[in-house]
């Protein structure tokens, strides 16, 4: 386990809900951080927000799905404070597509992949060489118990949910697998995490198309109105699911434990995603049928500190 005084913290995503709160935690620890995000002006607020509390903090305006973008952040990031200890790879886009899979549109799944997915392989390859430099270092990717440990089939209305943000996150677990691997090869100390963000979380994630590039418009005429937090909330309580937010700093202490326990699974406490865990196993031990699969408001009823209806 670091020491995390003085040390320096690179989050992406880190204008927006748990990005934000992370680099609000890492500062409080005394560490040195470096917010970097695609939205100029939310990425301005939170870095405000950090150097008003005293943190030494650095913005650096970065789009994860562009690798030259990446590499500048490291590239100012050691500028700036000459050393990189924690990265958390943690940008993401959330579900816009919508009907059955294979209508989707091509542009959701291309913005998806690209930032979900490149984003932290992007992540990894600017960065790891830099804390294996140093012999010291934890990355912590993003992921999330959608597709991490199954895809929400379903979504709140019964229709289907997305199936790209399921299997961005399916991939990011995945390829934080292969690093821990690729790492213990190596000899390093440096380590590999994977973070399921746990409970209902209000952030930015369920509005993601509010800030769609225009390098991913819409190749389809949509059908249906795109989702907004407020109408999910409104789902679920006609559903009589009691809907509890649960605060973006208990997802900062999942982090904070698991970088100090040294722990490769950054999990909330047992819940819901628990048994889909372990029905998964079960149903593919026994050559069953895929009967784990949940839908979002089965997850979330009277289970909203779980993990397992989320983004
Ligand atoms: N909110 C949840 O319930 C939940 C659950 C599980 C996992 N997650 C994951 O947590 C991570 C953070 O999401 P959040 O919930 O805080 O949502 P959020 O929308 O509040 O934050 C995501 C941030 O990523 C940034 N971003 C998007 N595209 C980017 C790009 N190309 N380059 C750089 N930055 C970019 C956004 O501008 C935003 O600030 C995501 O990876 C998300 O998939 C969220």
């Amino acid at each position: 386990m670091m020491d995390l005084q003085g040390k320096v913290a690179v989050v992406t995503g880190g204008a927006g809900g748990i990005g934000r709160a992370l680099g609000r935690r890492f500062g409080r620890e005394g560490m040195k951080v470096v917010l970097a995000d695609v939205l100029a002006e939310p990425l301005e607020q939170a870095t405000r927000e950090l150097a008003d509390e005293g943190v030494e903090v650095l913005a650096v305006l970065t789009d994860v799905t562009d690798y030259a973008s990446i590499e500048a952040l490291a590239t100012e990031a050691l500028a700036r404070f000459g050393a990189v200890h924690v990265v958390c790879n943690n940008a993401g886009t959330g579900a816009v597509s919508e009907g059955y899979m294979w209508e989707h549109d091509l542009a959701d799944w291309r913005w998806g992949i690209d930032v979900n997915v490149l984003g932290v392989v992007h992540g990894i390859k600017a960065f790891v060489p830099i804390l294996l430099e140093q012999g010291d270092g934890h990355v912590i990717n993003t992921c999330s118990g959608n597709g991490g440990f199954a895809p929400i089939a379903r979504g709140a209305m019964g229709g289907p949910a997305t199936a790209v943000y399921p299997m961005t996150k399916a991939a990011v677990l995945c390829l934080t697998e292969s690093l821990h691997t690729h790492l213990e090869m190596t000899g390093t100390r440096v380590r590999a995490h994977v973070l399921f963000p746990g409970g209902f979380l209000n952030t930015g994630i369920w509005e993601s198309w509010r800030h769609r590039p225009q390098r991913y418009a819409a190749t389809q005429q949509r059908r249906t109105q795109q989702a907004t937090l407020a109408g999910v909330v409104a789902r679920f309580e006609a559903a009589g699911a009691h809907v509890e937010f649960t605060p973006l700093d208990a997802v900062a202490d999942q982090v904070l434990d698991g970088i100090r326990d040294d722990r490769f699974w950054m999990i909330g406490p047992p819940g819901s995603a628990d048994q889909v865990v372990s029905s998964k196993a079960a149903s593919i031990l026994a050559r069953g049928e895929p009967d784990y699969l949940v839908d979002v408001l089965g997850a979330h009823t009277g289970k909203a500190s779980d993990e397992g209806g989320k983004r």
